[in-house]
């Protein structure tokens, strides 16, 4: 089955469950899981049953997709996503995304836990630009026409309008977030002391394993890109060690203030 075919019965299948009219996806990264937990008249589905759909194995990712309506929007929120360091072809790791766009969403909110280069754990960061270091792009091979073009303009990847907006939010509910370049790794590891000096000569404020992917193929299809990092921990080398439960343990104390701010960015988007 080519992916054109893959999506249409990936939307198909969606659409008769009732994912009627979404207008923002919303993908949640790791232990930041709990907002689609607020999502009104939803309607879950678990990954498993989902025609082409990955398979989430990284522990604080719950792997469900739940529909309905949060802060007056309609929202298709992913409960975890598919990284390249799991294996999944970049296909996989980005179907989710074009499935969205295929269903009618205009935007994506996209986050994640991220390593802090300058800002330290507890740091909410809008991201304002993406380097990829991932070492691959998830639109190599034949281009989807349908989509969006060959050659995709990135220069305004994550929306300098829905940027300015949710920095008036951010103000406005009373909740500190910080602005910075995500820098995309593939991962399993952690990074090196020398590759994050590296890239903070770079220009990188917040390194992470995820997002990258699924920003390019929606910037590739027209859709407008918010991107949220919660910083878990200081990047290698400003800190002893690093390790998953931390991560986890951050993100948790922290998860207050993003889906408050998440709310009140889509009520005001
Ligand atoms: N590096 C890469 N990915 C991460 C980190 C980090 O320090 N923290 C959370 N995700």
């Amino acid at each position: 089955m080519s992916l054109m075919e893959k999506i249409q019965e990936t939307k198909n299948f969606l659409e008769a469950k009732g994912l009627t009219a979404p207008e923002f996806g919303l993908i949640l990264g790791s232990g930041l899981g709990e907002l689609a937990d607020e999502v009104e008249n939803a309607i879950v589905i678990d990954y498993a049953e989902i025609p082409n759909w990955g398979k989430s194995t990284v522990v604080g990712h719950a792997g469900k997709l739940v529909y309905g309506d949060l802060a007056g929007k309609k929202v298709l929120a992913l409960q975890g996503r598919f990284h390249f360091y799991e294996g999944n072809p970049m296909e996989v790791v980005t179907f989710p995304v074009r499935v969205m766009k295929a269903l009618g969403c205009h935007s994506i909110i996209v986050t994640n836990a991220a390593g802090g280069i300058g800002y330290g754990p507890g740091t909410l960061m809008m991201i304002n630009d993406h380097i990829n270091m991932i070492g691959t792009n998830p639109l190599i091979g034949e281009n989807l026409d349908e989509f969006g073009p060959r050659f995709p303009d990135m220069s305004d990847a994550y929306s300098k309008d829905y940027r300015a907006k949710a920095k008036e939010i951010a103000e406005k509910i009373d909740v500190q977030v910080e602005e910075g370049v995500y820098l995309g790794v593939s991962g399993p590891t952690y990074e090196t002391p020398a590759e994050i000096r590296a890239y903070q000569t770079m220009g990188a404020s917040a390194v992470g394993m995820s997002t990258v992917p699924e920003v390019i193929v929606a910037v590739h299809s027209g859709m407008k890109v918010l991107g949220i990092s919660a910083i878990t921990n200081y990047a290698a080398g400003f800190q002893s060690s690093l390790n998953h439960e931390e991560v986890v343990e951050v993100t948790t104390r922290i998860k207050e203030d993003f889906k408050g701010f998440i709310k009140a960015v889509l009520a005001g988007l």
